[in-house]
């Protein structure tokens, strides 16, 4: 099988395609013929060594895919040869084949293409319960999204308003906001061009707002914090911007809100049962057509370092896909 390999960690451009023996399961894991993997930003610091899961070189990035299953090792219960599914690996999605313990594997739903089910749970998982869960958002309430076109930011823009939230998007390109429109933002905030302290007081009156969702850090996060509301709640997320902030803990105090640690990847883990229901309800919701993954593009898995480096340079919109 072919598989893009991470030899040592170092520069997206030294990825390369190379074949690799097929790959044969263990006790209780099953292997997927890849057909669609979607592309995170993780992807990229993960090949850099700049991320909080460090596999043994060599290895393929790519944390998740959909396919179908090509061999299942002994004690597998819930998935036999033929299925189709969604592996969350972490890496190891870039590639014909991906070896997956059976608690990583969920049924890919009835109508549900490839593509769509190799883009949709890490970011709208990671959104629906930072949203749900951990924000407890209300419909009326105002959400700020940062870094509002990337993949995190256009499903946080599309459950919120499912939510019957007002949802203000910030990004750094008029191209990435008329994106944000279309995936039906409220308002829009250039924060290369414009203060976003500023607009967020003028949006909202000067009540501010009552979620801030932060996949970006840096110095935005200080100025979205102070133009959150009374009890607002502050989604960390994660730090496209490289910069992890340091911020006041009295703006904490005089706001009466709370900053609030999103990590998806362990929540999965160790709440099995609430995020299959997530799951479930995301299915609902792809299926009722209250939300719509945007892909916007589509790379064979020689191409894969491009799409890699296009997150990694701030140059991807949506979703991107490799399909091996
Ligand atoms: N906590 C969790 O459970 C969890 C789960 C999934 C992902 N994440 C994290 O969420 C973040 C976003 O992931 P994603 O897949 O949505 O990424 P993405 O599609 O690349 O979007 C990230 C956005 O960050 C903004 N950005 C600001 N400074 C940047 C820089 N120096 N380089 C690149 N982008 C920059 C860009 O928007 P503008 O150009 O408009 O500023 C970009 O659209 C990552 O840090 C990822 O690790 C966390």
């Amino acid at each position: 099988m072919k598989a893009l390999i991470c030899h040592a960690f170092g520069p997206i451009d030294q990825l390369r395609v190379e074949d690799m023996p097929d790959l044969v399961p263990g006790p209780g894991e099953v292997v997927l013929r890849v057909r669609a993997a979607g592309v995170n930003f993780p992807d990229a610091l993960i090949v850099q060594n700049l991320y909080q899961f460090k596999p043994t070189p060599p290895f393929s990035p790519g944390g998740e895919s959909a396919g179908e299953v090509l061999a299942v090792g002994e004690g597998v219960t819930r998935f036999k040869v033929g299925d189709a599914a969604i592996a969350l690996t972490i890496w190891g999605g870039f590639a014909e084949q991906v070896r997956v313990r059976e608690d990583q594997l969920f049924a890919l739903p009835e109508g549900m293409p490839f593509e769509v089910a190799g883009a949709l749970l890490l970011t709208y998982g990671t959104c629906l319960h930072a949203l749900r869960d951990r924000a407890n958002l209300q419909a009326g309430q105002t959400v700020l999204v940062l870094g509002a076109a990337g993949g995190i930011g256009t499903a946080t823009i599309e459950l919120a308003k499912a939510m019957g939230a007002r949802v203000i998007a910030a990004a750094s390109t008029a191209e990435k906001l008329d994106l944000c429109r279309r995936l039906g933002a409220d308002e829009c905030i250039n924060y290369r061009e414009q203060n976003l302290r500023d607009e967020l007081k003028r949006l909202t009156g000067g009540q501010g707002v009552d979620v801030v969702m932060d996949p970006v850090g840096g110095d935005l996060a200080e100025q979205a914090l102070r133009s959150m509301a009374w009890r607002g709640r502050y989604l960390v997320v994660g730090f496209t911007d490289g910069q992890i902030p340091r911020l006041p803990l009295n703006l904490v105090l005089l706001k009466g809100c709370a900053i609030v640690g999103v990590f998806w990847g362990d929540f999965i883990r160790r709440e099995p049962a609430a995020a299959a229901q997530d799951l479930h309800d995301l299915v609902a919701m792809y299926r009722d057509k209250r939300i719509h993954p945007l892909i916007s593009g589509r790379y064979t898995l020689q191409d894969a370092p491009q799409a890699i480096a296009a997150l990694a340079e701030r140059r991807a919109q949506g979703k991107l896909i490799v399909l091996p």
